[in-house]
């Protein structure tokens, strides 16, 4: 089992940095590692030097990601959470908070009311962390993942404003 790293100063250090050319690759193995779905190709390329998206790099290796995206959704335009994850080792000290402040940040820059996400029903330790940080589920999406099990998603939604 992977020890987790001592992080007691963690968050002190905390900055986002844009995705580039230059970490790229280390955020693509972040992502297949703490995903159980597949990015396309499209998705990394509209990644890159886009300030809707954040990753922090610790000693050259990417820990942690936010990417957003303003999307029609039903009643109107909200703030999509596209990716939002936290390398295993750097889990509970405070990372998953820090992304979330940036998403709410993004709200309000964009003058969005609603910020909106899909999560895995099984996945209840990030069902927990959203809850706890004011998102409710919504509705479930039958079959919305591929080649996952279980393949549902819970709808989460949060007013930020
Ligand atoms: C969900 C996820 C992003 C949370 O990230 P995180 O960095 O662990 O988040 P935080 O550390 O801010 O908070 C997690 C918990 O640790 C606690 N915590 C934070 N700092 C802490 C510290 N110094 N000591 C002890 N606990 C601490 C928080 O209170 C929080 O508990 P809560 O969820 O009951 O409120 C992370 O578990 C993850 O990447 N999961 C896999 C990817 C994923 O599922 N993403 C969502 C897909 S929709």
């Amino acid at each position: 089992m992977e020890e987790k790293e001592v992080s007691g100063d963690e968050q002190l250090q905390l900055q986002l940095e844009p995705v580039t050319a230059e970490n790229l690759k280390t955020v693509r193995t972040l992502v297949a590692s703490i995903f159980p779905v597949s990015y396309s190709d499209k998705f990394y390329q509209e990644c890159l030097e886009n300030d809707l998206v954040g990753v922090i790099v610790k000693n050259g290796e990417a820990i942690a990601i936010v990417a957003v995206k303003p999307e029609n959704f039903e009643s109107g335009l909200v703030l999509y959470i596209r990716s939002f994850g936290v390398h295993p080792r750097h889990r509970e000290s405070g990372i998953g908070s820090f992304l979330m402040n940036f998403v709410e940040q993004k709200c309000k820059s964009l003058n969005l009311v609603n910020a909106m996400l899909h999560v895995q029903t099984s996945n209840k330790k990030a069902i927990k962390f959203y809850k706890n940080r004011g998102f409710i589920i919504t509705s479930t999406v039958p079959k919305y993942y591929q080649r996952c099990e279980p393949p549902d998603a819970y709808i989460m939604w949060k007013s930020i404003l």
